[in-house]
């Protein structure tokens, strides 16, 4: 049986990497592919999810922090570091373990879910908490990325993309072409840029015929692409998208020009319904950010702007396990207790 050696393995050949130089991997990439007849059901499309919550720390940032970390190594080891809003500490802070290198994080005071903290801490990180939020840490982790003792492992970094593009690699080989329309959430901008490099080289390498549009979704409080300037103060319940000055800017709208795409914003409250359904009704938990797509692609479509018949690919980007608080909001955990017997297990599901 083929065993997934890790993406840097599988798409060497797309990646800049040179035989002989260290790989760091857990194994990232190879991520599910769901189609989803409830999804396709309500739009009227071929809708399958993209579930890189399936990725070894439970996000798409691992198919960046392969590449990056691995160049880090190769490079002969720094300190690794990164703002973040969660997920990209996790998995900067996975893979440094992994190498053998220091970690150190920047996060937003307050704003991080608990998940994810957890992740940081038990692999090791150094923690900072920032009086303000992600565009603040970026800034400065910008700077201290210029010292020579310091790795920057930020989307910043450009193996970050190189790395997240492959997700485009796995989708072409998972469809046999591209599809119409790739749906995914907006934050700081790196990996809708990701996929659009990757779409493009693929085809032109011969593995595709065509490329998507590419659809962003970003949260209303928190969506400068919609707004076309930088947001100051960013809010949004998704917190890993609660992002107002995203680096990417420019190869962001470009993605979504060049595609002719387009990248709107979704309410909190949109993106907490597709939280719930896509859980209840395609069995995938995801965190609030990634419900983003899901949430774009179901207002595009009560718009009426989903093209009968068309496979769209919403990129579910990160695990609902990270962030339990928020899917269950005021939902209590107190299922009804019985004593150990068949009979009052049948009587409480009322199997009489
Ligand atoms: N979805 C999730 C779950 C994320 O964690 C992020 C970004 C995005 C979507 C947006 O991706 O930034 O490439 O546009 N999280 C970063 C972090 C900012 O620090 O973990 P993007």
């Amino acid at each position: 049986a083929h065993q997934w050696r890790g993406l840097i393995a599988e798409y060497a050949e797309h990646l800049p990497i040179e035989p002989g130089e260290p790989v760091i991997t857990l194994g990232e990439g190879g991520t599910p592919l769901v189609a989803s007849a409830a999804l396709s059901e309500r739009t009227g499309a071929r809708v399958h999810l993209k579930v890189e919550g399936a990725n070894p720390t439970g996000s798409f940032k691992d198919r960046g922090m392969t590449m990056a970390v691995s160049k880090v190594a190769a490079a002969g080891g720094a300190l690794v570091l990164c703002a973040s809003t969660g997920n990209t500490s996790a998995s900067a802070a996975a893979y440094a373990a992994h190498a053998g290198l220091p970690c150190a994080v920047v996060l937003p005071a307050g704003k991080i879910a608990a998940g994810k903290l957890a992740q940081a801490i038990v692999h090791g990180a150094t923690l900072v908490s920032l009086e303000g939020n992600f565009d603040d840490g970026l800034r400065v982790v910008r700077e201290l990325g210029q010292r020579p003792d310091v790795a920057l492992v930020n989307s910043v970094n450009p193996y970050r993309l190189q790395g997240q593009k492959t997700a485009a690699f796995e989708i072409v080989d998972a469809l046999g072409d591209a599809p119409d329309i790739h749906v995914l959430p907006v934050g700081n901008a790196g990996n809708i840029s990701a996929y659009w490099m990757g779409y493009r080289e693929y085809a032109v390498a011969g593995h595709a015929t065509r490329t998507p549009r590419m659809w962003g979704v970003q949260a209303d409080g928190a969506a400068p692409f919609v707004k076309g300037e930088p947001v100051e103060n960013p809010e949004t319940i998704a917190t890993a998208i609660r992002i107002g000055n995203p680096a990417s800017w420019s190869l962001a709208t470009a993605a979504r020009d060049e595609s002719g795409g387009r990248i709107d914003a979704v309410s909190d409250a949109e993106i907490l319904d597709a939280q719930a359904l896509i859980a209840r009704e395609v069995g995938v938990f995801v965190e609030p950010a990634s419900a983003a797509s899901v949430a774009g692609l179901l207002a595009r479509a009560a718009a009426g702007e989903v093209p009968a018949g068309a496979t769209i690919v919403c990129t579910v980007t990160g695990n609902g396990l990270k962030d339990t608080a928020t899917a269950l909001g005021e939902t209590p955990i107190d299922p009804v207790v019985v004593p150990p017997t068949t009979a009052a297990v049948a009587d409480a599901l009322r199997l009489v």
